[in-house]
């Protein structure tokens, strides 16, 4: 298929997991995609991989240069219709445990840098013809979720900041929607024991992870022309978990 075809792609934290899905996703779509990421390494193998039609830039999404850097890469790609606030960072730690310094390592890289995201890629977005604009929220960010404060405080603010941008740019014709998977099955749970996985999974209905391929699908229909009327959407994707 070609629901892609001749557009250019940003995958913020795109170098593993589901970052890394989408981009495949997209270049079998017909994509371009920019892949950025801190973990150089990972990010420059898949984007050799994945051949002439993807390049890596390092990129910490809580910089404003990098941001420059990563436009311009997309650039050089041909201009810019879709981006995915994809990185984030999780911490699990209920409210005593959460101390100033972790709250604020949550809001850099998950809120600040999903804000500095979608105002830089607006001018080469409006340049190209308009755009979609996808943000990585949680399950998190749609209800109370234990032992995690500072992660569900700024993945509620992505889903408010994403109707807030939907509302200031469907002029600009760029369309912005969040995401909120339930337990997908990546690194970023390693962080809990098995047992705590496990017992996380007894709150899924379908009672299982959903996999990295589940997420890059959706994310390919918001990205696409397919969703064209949809933005300030939020979409969960999460086996049932919030129902
Ligand atoms: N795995 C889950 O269960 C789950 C559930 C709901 C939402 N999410 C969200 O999905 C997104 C992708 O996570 P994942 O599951 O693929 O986990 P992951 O840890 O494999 O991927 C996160 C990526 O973000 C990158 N990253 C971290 N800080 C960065 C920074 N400052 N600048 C640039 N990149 C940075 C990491 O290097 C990594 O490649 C995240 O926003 C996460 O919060 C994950």
């Amino acid at each position: 298929m070609n629901r892609l075809k001749d557009k250019v792609i940003l995958i913020s934290g795109g170098a593993r997991g589901q970052g890394a899905a989408e981009a495949r996703l997209c270049v079998a779509e017909g994509a371009r995609v920019v892949i950025g990421d801190l973990l150089e390494d990972q990010g420059r193998a898949l984007a050799a991989e994945l051949g002439q039609s993807a390049s890596f830039v390092r990129h910490d999404v809580t910089l404003e240069t990098d941001w420059a850097r990563a436009i311009a890469a997309a650039t050089a790609l041909g201009g810019l219709h879709g981006m995915v606030n994809n990185a984030g960072i999780y911490q699990p730690a209920t409210l005593m445990e959460t101390d100033v310094a972790m709250f604020e390592r949550h809001m850099r890289v998950n809120q600040l840098g999903c804000f500095i995201g979608m105002k830089a890629v607006v001018p080469l977005m409006e340049k190209s013809g308009g755009g979609s604009i996808v943000n990585i929220s949680s399950t998190a960010g749609l209800r109370g979720s234990p032992g995690a404060l500072a992660y569900s405080a700024t993945k509620w603010a992505l889903r408010g900041m994403t109707k807030a941008a939907a509302l200031d740019l469907a002029p600009k014709k760029i369309r912005v929607n969040s995401i909120h998977p339930g337990p997908i099955d990546t690194e970023m749970l390693h962080v809990r024991t098995p047992e705590q996985n496990a017992a996380r999974l007894e709150m899924v209905p379908m009672k299982r992870m959903g996999t990295v391929d589940e997420i890059a699908n959706l994310v390919l229909f918001l990205l696409s022309d397919e969703s064209s009327y949809c933005t300030g959407a939020e979409v969960a994707i999460d086996g049932g978990s919030t129902l």
